[in-house]
């Protein structure tokens, strides 16, 4: 029998809905970016997000279905982020599901958005062998998981501070580039001289955490003097080329290296990335040709699965429904990540 789940995603600034059939086809994925809101502030402010989730999630749920050639009623499961997120945000796509979920008697699943940032590897390759390691680097996390099977993994480490795609944006907004940053150093990055400056790379003694303050501190100095309160500098265009290529290469070593690390303390078949983060071109090269990790599975997610999407909350929602982990039309909107960073065990 085919089943159909609707997807719907809403935690942080894209307002997405996606249909999944039988858990392997995408039948539709319709996201609206709301970057062009944010923009001005150079970061996402909740109010407005969630002002705007309003306005669009009826429309886009209305277009996943439609793209799909599905009607509500043919709907298997309703999946929807109920975690982690803005509390603002994540209401709207709940309110949403609950209705549709209440309106055609389906069954609601809550699904956590960094748990479903790792099963979109799954999506894009079933059969991944397992276990694997997972990178979810976004705009908000980033952490490397041990994925031990299909929506049961353990957290081996996260960030302290920054996340990687919060580092970026910092640091694109400081050699004056557009947001979101990690595109904008990443288009600004092509050509330049990673060794344009000297940025650290905070490794944190043996620990398989992140820190991504200190590279962007780094390059502040870097830009103005330590400690200093003069304005920034006007940098000539190869200047800034260099510096975001060297800021991005940075960025992407320690990523690289704490995967690397992770690899030789656990003994994973493949390694699979996800997040915002996971679209970076220079990341992706880097990860094929790193002499470490040579010998595992690479997942590289097509790009429209490694930003918030729809379709990968439906493909967890799937794995929820399947093992009769069904929500009540009470499920609340939870900031937090799954406590310890353990996800759910099958029951
Ligand atoms: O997963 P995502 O869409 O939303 C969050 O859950 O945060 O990730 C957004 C983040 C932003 O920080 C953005 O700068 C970063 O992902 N990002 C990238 C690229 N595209 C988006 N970072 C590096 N390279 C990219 N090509
Ligand atoms: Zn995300």
């Amino acid at each position: 029998m085919v089943d159909r789940i609707l997807g719907i995603e809403t935690s942080c600034d894209e307002t997405a809905a996606a249909v999944l059939i039988d858990g392997r086809h995408v039948a539709s994925n319709i996201v609206h970016s709301q970057t062009a809101l944010h923009e001005r502030w150079r970061g996402v402010v909740p109010e407005v997000a969630s002002r705007s989730h309003t306005q669009r999630i009826l429309p886009i749920v209305d277009e996943a279905l439609r793209v799909a050639d599905v009607r509500p009623h043919e709907l298997d499961a309703i999946a929807v982020t109920h975690r982690p997120g803005m509390i603002g945000c994540l209401l709207v796509g709940l309110a949403a599901a609950k209705a549709l979920a209440w309106r055609y008697a389906r069954p609601l699943i809550g699904v956590d958005h960094v748990q479903a940032h790792i099963h979109a590897a799954f999506l894009a390759e079933p059969d991944m062998p397992l276990p694997a390691l997972a990178l979810v680097a976004s705009g908000g996390h980033t952490a490397l998981w041990l994925v031990h099977e299909p929506g049961r993994t353990e957290r081996l480490g996260t960030t302290r501070d920054d996340a990687a795609g919060e580092a970026l944006d910092k640091g694109a907004a400081l050699l004056g580039l557009p947001y979101p940053g990690g595109p904008s150093i990443q288009a600004a990055a092509v050509g330049g001289d990673p060794r344009a400056i000297d940025l650290p790379r905070s490794m944190l003694g043996d620990s398989l955490d992140f820190s991504f303050s200190g590279v962007k501190t780094a390059l502040l100095y870097g830009l103005r003097g330590p400690g200093a309160t003069a304005p920034m500098p006007a940098l000539p265009p190869e200047r800034v080329r260099d510096l975001a290529c060297a800021y991005q290469e940075a960025i992407v070593d320690v990523l690289i290296r704490k995967l690397a690390r992770a690899a030789e303390r656990h003994p994973v078949q493949a390694l699979c990335i996800g997040g915002g983060v996971a679209r970076n071109t220079r990341l992706r090269e880097r990860l094929q040709t790193h002499r470490s990790l040579a010998g595992l599975r690479l997942v590289l997610p097509p790009l429209a699965l490694c930003s918030d999407n729809g379709a990968m909350i439906a493909a967890l929602g799937r794995l929820h429904w399947q093992r009769g982990e069904i929500a009540d039309l009470d499920l609340d909107a939870i900031a937090t990540p799954q406590a310890g960073g353990k996800a759910r065990r099958p029951a």
